[in-house]
């Protein structure tokens, strides 16, 4: 590959103002002293395979990916992970034995936020809401963590039997349903825009249980709000996000980055 002084790195997107990864990933280049940049950019469905062909050619040297391409991706990538092909989708790119090579770092990512907040999945009975782009990496970390059941429900209920036809162990539940569960992720895109609201009945759900949101940004969804007025734990998905771009952090430059106050007080500012 080329010598590049500056090794270059990238988001890509559509929206992708309001990423956090440039922020995140510019700040532990630097304390680790890397000669590097990371940039975002917005892009069309079009514009994927000239940036990804430049990873052969040394001009880029990492990719991260994110909404709405993660799936998009795959038809000009030379090699996938177990977890990107698992879950068919891919977050994080780079050259391997001189392959471009997709992984899903989000499975990882959601994994370590448990661990974080100190939940044990293990024998629980989990519900999904949401069959969209990041339900897969959620699905295969519950399974990874012994969750004793997947239970998926979706607006759109064909989505979910699809999901069903690839994980033949979840549980399609039909949506407005409420089983009983230990755990309820929010994996759909609702509560994005401020005061948006998923119509479950919070009180028939019970108390103490585990109400987790994958978005970060508003840092409170109604979905938390409402979960912790019933008397139940509720955390959003900002460690989920953390430790994803720890995960892509550390194979791309070999570094395992810090996760301090000062890493998180930088992504709530
Ligand atoms: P995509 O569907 O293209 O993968 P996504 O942002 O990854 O997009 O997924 C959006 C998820 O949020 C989907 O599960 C979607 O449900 P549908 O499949 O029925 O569209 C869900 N979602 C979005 N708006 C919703 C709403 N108002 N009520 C319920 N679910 C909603």
């Amino acid at each position: 590959s080329r010598k590049v002084l500056m090794k270059k790195y990238l988001v890509i997107g559509n929206p992708i103002e309001h990423s956090l990864s440039p922020r995140l990933h510019n700040y532990w280049i630097n304390q680790n002293k890397i000669k590097a940049i990371y940039d975002k950019k917005l892009i069309k469905e079009n514009e994927i395979k000239n940036i990804i062909s430049q990873i052969k050619t040394g001009d880029i040297t990492g990719v991260n990916v994110t909404v709405p391409f993660k799936k998009s991706v795959i038809p000009y990538l030379e090699k996938l992970s177990p977890e990107a092909n698992a879950s068919q989708s891919v977050n994080t790119i780079y050259l391997e034995d001189n392959k471009i090579t997709g992984h899903n770092t989000d499975i990882a990512g959601f994994e370590l936020s448990l661990r974080y907040h100190k939940y044990d999945v293990k024998d629980k009975k989990v519900l999904i809401l949401g069959a969209g782009g990041v339900a897969p990496s959620i699905i295969l970390g519950l399974k990874k963590m012994s969750a004793s059941q997947i239970m998926l429900c979706n607006r759109t209920k064909s989505k979910a039997e699809n999901l069903k036809k690839i994980y033949d162990y979840l549980d399609i539940v039909n949506w407005g349903d409420m089983p009983e569960f230990d755990m309820i992720v929010n994996a759909t895109s609702v509560g994005l825009k401020k005061n948006e609201e998923i119509n479950i009945n919070f009180k028939k759900s019970g108390q103490n249980k585990f109400y987790y949101d994958v978005i970060y940004n508003p840092r409170e969804t109604m979905f938390l709000k409402k979960a912790k007025e019933q008397g139940n734990i509720a955390e959003n998905g900002i460690m989920m996000f953390v430790y994803q771009a720890h995960q892509a952090f550390t194979i791309w430059h070999k570094v395992m980055p810090k996760i301090d106050e000062e890493t998180l007080k930088l992504l709530t500012k």
